[in-house]
């Protein structure tokens, strides 16, 4: 697959550039993660084992989507928002193909790197060379960025989703009888005002819902489907196969991360995630200091997923194409 230049549309979802904040996320996570060890930035699987380490529930979690998306040997994946290419790595060991598309330039340098084809490409840009490709496509932790706040406040939250899921439906091959997609994806319990996504966090009381939302989206950048937004959006082109509540393995890896994070921090490995993460805190010390104030002062990341009746809902979703 090459990847050329999308031609100019007039389509406002395709010719939409990708969301400075999604980009400056990544640039600020890519330094501190890995220099932290944390190899993936997503859920784990745990399966009720609170005694998994964390490495354990993300390989498991790779294999789990692996065995959901049928990629076996020879079989052509697409990984959509492939991070540190954690599911690609674990696609080549079943003897497939694999291409992982992602937004942040350093990833794209560290997988390259470590063997893996990884493209610096927006899914919404990808041109007809890239049609009846893949026998599997994956997007797990991506589709929070697809859409943003100032989408849902202008009502094309759902043109987004139907635009992915026409999208991922011309990319997997005809051929293949009952191909699917898989998603991981955060989901609203109910759908907050998306305004109030795009007002600055002082506006609201601290610790309040509204609060953590305004710093998520503005850490983040992104906003999240409601339950059963999706399954109405891909009408059409897929149908809903195989449905899994995650919140509890997020919450467990958010607090797991939370943890180590703020043990390093207090160690001895400071300067050395310090001298990592220089770059960025010269290039972006804005966006720095917002995320470590979002994840690390009101935990707004963490608060997503906790309590009985979380904000959130995790839904892993396996998705078969119709014809
Ligand atoms: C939360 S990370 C998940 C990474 C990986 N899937 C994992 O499990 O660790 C989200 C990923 O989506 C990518 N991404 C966000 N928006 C994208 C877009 N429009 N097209 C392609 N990739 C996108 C980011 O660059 C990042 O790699």
């Amino acid at each position: 697959m090459t990847t050329a230049e999308p031609e100019r549309s007039t389509d406002p979802i395709v010719s939409a550039p990708t969301a400075p904040t999604v980009v400056a996320c990544y640039s600020v996570f890519d330094r501190f993660f890995p220099a932290c060890g944390f190899t993936d930035l997503t859920d784990g699987i745990y399966e009720g084992d609170t005694n998994r380490s964390y490495e354990a529930a993300q390989a498991r979690q790779a294999e789990v989507l692996l065995d959901r998306a049928e990629v076996w040997s020879a079989s052509r994946l697409l990984d959509i928002g492939c991070g540190y290419g954690r599911i690609l790595k674990a696609a080549t060991n079943r003897g497939a193909k694999s291409w992982g598309l992602t937004v942040s330039p350093e990833q794209v340098r560290r997988n390259t790197k470590a063997g893996l084809d990884t493209r610096l490409q927006n899914y919404k840009h990808l041109g007809p060379e890239w049609h009846r490709q893949f026998d599997a496509v994956i997007a797990n932790g991506s589709l929070e960025h697809f859409a943003q706040p100032a989408d849902a406040v202008a009502g094309r939250d759902d043109a987004i989703y139907q635009h992915l899921f026409a999208t991922v439906h011309r990319l997997l091959d005809p051929e293949v009888v009952g191909a699917k997609f898989v998603t991981t994806a955060i989901h609203l319990r109910e759908r907050p005002d998306p305004r109030n996504w795009l007002r600055p966090p002082s506006h609201f009381q601290y610790g309040s819902a509204e609060f953590h939302w305004a710093r998520l989206a503005r850490s983040f950048g992104g906003w999240y489907p409601v339950i059963g937004q999706l399954e109405r959006c891909a009408e059409g082109y897929f149908r809903l196969v195989h449905e899994e509540d995650g919140t509890d393995d997020y919450r467990i890896t958010s607090e797991a991360c939370l943890t180590a994070v703020r043990r390093i921090f207090r160690s001895w490995r400071l300067p050395q995630v310090g001298c990592a993460a220089l770059p960025v805190l010269v290039r972006r010390p804005v966006h720095t200091i917002r995320m470590l104030r979002c994840m690390l002062g009101s935990e707004s990341w963490n608060w997503q997923f906790r309590g009985d009746q979380a904000p959130t809902v995790l839904l892993r979703q396996t998705w078969e194409r119709v014809a």
